[in-house]
């Protein structure tokens, strides 16, 4: 077993955790649990979900897989369920699922009754190594991602690798960028174990310390956290661009994270033997398939982005292995 402890939580990395979940959850309340999860993921799980909460008063609201429902619509079905159900302010919402169950539920946990405890069962990759960890919440506009939202810290994070075993193919991928992502701008001894094709539990625990400890530095995104942004600038406009269907939220990542480097070496930070050598890997990967996106294409995409301050585009540039560099650019000037 591998525990984080954060300055609010634990992260608990086990596998075979979700055998014991009713015990784990049994810690954080006296009262109910409230599980929110995806029809995707409820009924691959169902029958291991059922037998493992026996012993707990719980409930279960299932809403619809998929991005669509990091939604207002969504979010006000599932707040009237979880009421019609008689939810309390001291129970405990329960995020079983990937990013979008997460960044929901969490959002519902920080407004419901003004604020209900509530832990995170990430179930996808990305969701282990990224969206669990660090508080942020979030439902989406049709304006752009995530323009409304809190943060909220989970009482805890249980981890249980075994729920990779069912997931597709790009969506391991998706979440392989986010710890590719970590790698590069914090931990670039990572990056030589992943070539290997490793991914155990110690990968997945390097990957949330270095966004455990970027966060730490700026837990409400006021300067440092940002770096956690490097290839997402580019990598949202491409979501939104594709109506949030052909790329996977981490595929979208890692071209973004080629359109990141490509600028920085005309913007004269980032060395262009770096650049080339983070492509060849993320091409050997297949994180990226050629013919590479031309950033270009998107600009039209990113001007909602909460990345644009007043005086520009504020941008997550690679000086080196571990270096990051927040420069704010002229969007004119690209
Ligand atoms: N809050 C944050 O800090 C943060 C960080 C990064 C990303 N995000 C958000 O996370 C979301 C993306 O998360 P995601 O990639 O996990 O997407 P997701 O939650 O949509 O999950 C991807 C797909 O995998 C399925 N799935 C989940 N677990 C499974 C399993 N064990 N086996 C089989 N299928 C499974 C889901 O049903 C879904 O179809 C985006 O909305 C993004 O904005 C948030």
């Amino acid at each position: 077993m591998e525990t984080i402890k954060t300055i609010d939580y634990t992260i608990t990395i086990d596998n075979g955790l979700f055998d014991n979940i009713a015990q784990l959850l049994k810690t954080h309340t006296n009262g109910t649990c409230h599980i929110i999860v995806d029809s995707k993921v409820y009924k691959l799980y169902q029958e291991s979900l059922k037998k493992n909460l026996e012993a707990i008063n719980y409930t279960i609201t299932i809403v619809r897989d998929g991005e669509g429902s990091k939604s207002f619509t969504t979010y006000q079905d599932t707040v009237a369920k979880l009421i019609q159900k008689g939810i309390r302010r001291d129970d405990l919402l329960v995020a079983l699922g990937g990013g979008v169950i997460g960044d929901l539920c969490g959002f519902i946990a920080a407004t419901l009754y003004r604020g209900i405890p509530f832990v995170q069962i990430p179930t996808t990759l990305l969701s282990m190594v990224d969206s669990s960890i660090g508080g942020k919440t979030a439902i989406n506009l049709p304006q752009g991602k995530n323009l409304v939202g809190a943060f909220n810290m989970p009482e805890a994070v249980f981890i249980d690798p075994e729920f990779l075993s069912t997931l597709e193919e790009n969506q391991l991928r998706s979440g392989l960028v986010e710890v590719y992502k970590a790698a590069l701008l914090g931990d670039k001894n990572l990056l030589e174990d992943l070539k290997v094709d490793r991914l155990d539990n110690q990968v997945i625990k390097r990957a949330i310390e270095v966004k455990r400890i970027i966060v730490e530095q700026d837990p409400y995104d006021q300067g440092a956290r940002l770096v956690l942004n490097f290839g997402h600038t580019f990598g949202h406009a491409i979501e939104k661009a594709h109506n949030f269907e052909t790329y996977t939220h981490g595929e979208a990542v890692a071209e973004g994270i080629i359109m990141a480097l490509q600028i920085g070496v005309d913007q004269g930070i980032t060395p262009n033997a770096l650049c080339h050598e983070i492509k060849a890997i993320l091409l050997e990967k297949h994180l990226v398939t050629e013919p590479l996106l031309n950033y270009k294409d998107y600009l039209p995409y990113i001007s909602h982005d909460k990345k644009m301050s007043r005086d520009g585009l504020r941008f997550v540039f690679l000086k080196d292995y571990e270096h990051p560099v927040i420069k704010t650019i002229d969007q004119g000037a690209l």
